[in-house]
C-alpha cells in the first residue's frame, strides 16, 4: 500500500466502528496499523481493550526458539505490549532467514524441516508470557489440525482458523469440524479478493458479480458484497474485509440492518464452487 494509506484507512475503520484488525508482519504496513491505533486512543475514541489485534506468525520464523522474538518484533512496531490474537500464517516452514520468500538457484521457495507441535508449544508460551491473549493457526486443514488437537500436553487448543471462505468457497466441512473443536473459521477473502493475477487464481470468476448476491442485494438495498459478508456472519464465519477506500470501509460494516432468510442464506451456499482464489502454489 502507498506510504500513509494503511494508516487513514484503518483510523476511519475505527471511526465507523472496526475493532477487529487483521495484520501481519508481511504485510509491511504493522507500523501505521500500530500508529493508527495509538492515535485513536490519545483522541479518546477508543481504549486499548476495545481493539481485537490478530498478528501473524511468518513461514520463515517456525523454530520455536524464533517465535517470541518475532512477536516481540512485531510487538515492537505496532508499539504495542500485546496481540488479542498471534497466529501461525500457515503449516509449511521456509528457510530462516531474512529472505521472505527464501529460494534456491532455481528460484526454488527452500523449505524447512520443523514440527509444527513444537512450533504450537512455543506459541503456547507467547499466551502464558502475556504477549498474545489467544493463539490460533491460518491455512491449517482437518488434518493439520488435528495434529495440534492430539498433541500430547496440549495447553491451549487454538481458538481460531483463519481460511479462504465466502459463497464460492464455502468450506462446508471444514466448517462442520472446526464447530465440534470449539475452533472459529475466520474467513479471509470474504468479498473474492481484489483479483491479483500475481497471487489470485482469476479463472474463477468475480464473486461480487454474481447474479444471485446481486439479485438478493436489491431486494435489501444492498450491494454484493454487503450480502457476501451478510451470508458470513449469518453462519457464524468472522469475515475480514479489506479496502483502502473510504466509501467501502463504511459500505462493508453496513450489514448489522438486515438479515437473509433462510432460503436465501441456502441460495447462497448453492453457489459454492469449491475452488479456491488463493492456491497458495507455493
Ligand atoms: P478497495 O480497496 O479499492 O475497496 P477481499 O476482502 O475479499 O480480499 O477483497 C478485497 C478487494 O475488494 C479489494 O480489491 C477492495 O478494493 C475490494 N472491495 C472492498 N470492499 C468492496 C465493496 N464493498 N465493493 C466492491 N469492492 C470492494
Amino acid at each position: 500500500t502507498p506510504k500513509g494509506s494503511c494508516l487513514e484507512s484503518v483510523k476511519i475503520a475505527i471511526d465507523t466502528g472496526y475493532r477487529h484488525i487483521d495484520g501481519a508482519f508481511v504485510y509491511y504496513n504493522e507500523h501505521e496499523v500500530g500508529q493508527a491505533i495509538r492515535e485513536k486512543i490519545a483522541e479518546g475514541k477508543i481504549k486499548r481493550e476495545d481493539i481485537f489485534y490478530c498478528g501473524k506468525l511468518w513461514n520463515t520464523c517456525h523454530p520455536p526458539e524464533l517465535v517470541r522474538p518475532t512477536l516481540e518484533k512485531t510487538l515492537n512496531i505496532l508499539q504495542l505490549d500485546y496481540v488479542d490474537l498471534y497466529i501461525i500464517e500457515l503449516p509449511m516452514a521456509f528457510k530462516p532467514g531474512d529472505a521472505i520468500y527464501p529460494k534456491d538457484e532455481n528460484g526454488k521457495i527452500i523449505y524447512h524441516e520443523t514440527n509444527l507441535c513444537a512450533t504450537w508449544e512455543a506459541m503456547e508460551a507467547c499466551k502464558d508470557a502475556g504477549l498474545a491473549k489467544s493463539i490460533g493457526v491460518s491455512n491449517f486443514n482437518r488434518r493439520q489440525l488435528e495434529m495440534i488437537l492430539n498433541k500430547p500436553g496440549l495447553k491451549y487448543k487454538p481458538v481460531s482458523n483463519q481460511v479462504e471462505c465466502h459463497p464460492y468457497f464455502t468450506q462446508p466441512k471444514l466448517l462442520e469440524f472446526c464447530r465440534q473443536h470449539d475452533i472459529v473459521i475466520v474467513g479471509y477473502s470474504p468479498l473474492g479478493t481484489s483479483r491479483d493475477e500475481t497471487w489470485v487464481n482469476v479463472s474463477s470468476p468475480p464473486l461480487l458479480k454474481d447474479p444471485v448476491l446481486n439479485a438478493i442485494g436489491k431486494k435489501y438495498n444492498k450491494t454484493a458484497a454487503q450480502v457476501a459478508l451478510r451470508f458470513s456472519i449469518q453462519r457464524g464465519v468472522v469475515v475480514i474485509p479489506k479496502s483502502f477506500n473510504p466509501q467501502r470501509i463504511r459500505e462493508n460494516f453496513q450489514i448489522f440492518d438486515f438479515s437473509l432468510t433462510e432460503q436465501e442464506m441456502k441460495e447462497i451456499e448453492a453457489l459454492n464452487k469449491n475452488v479456491r482464489y488463493v492456491e497458495l502454489l507455493m
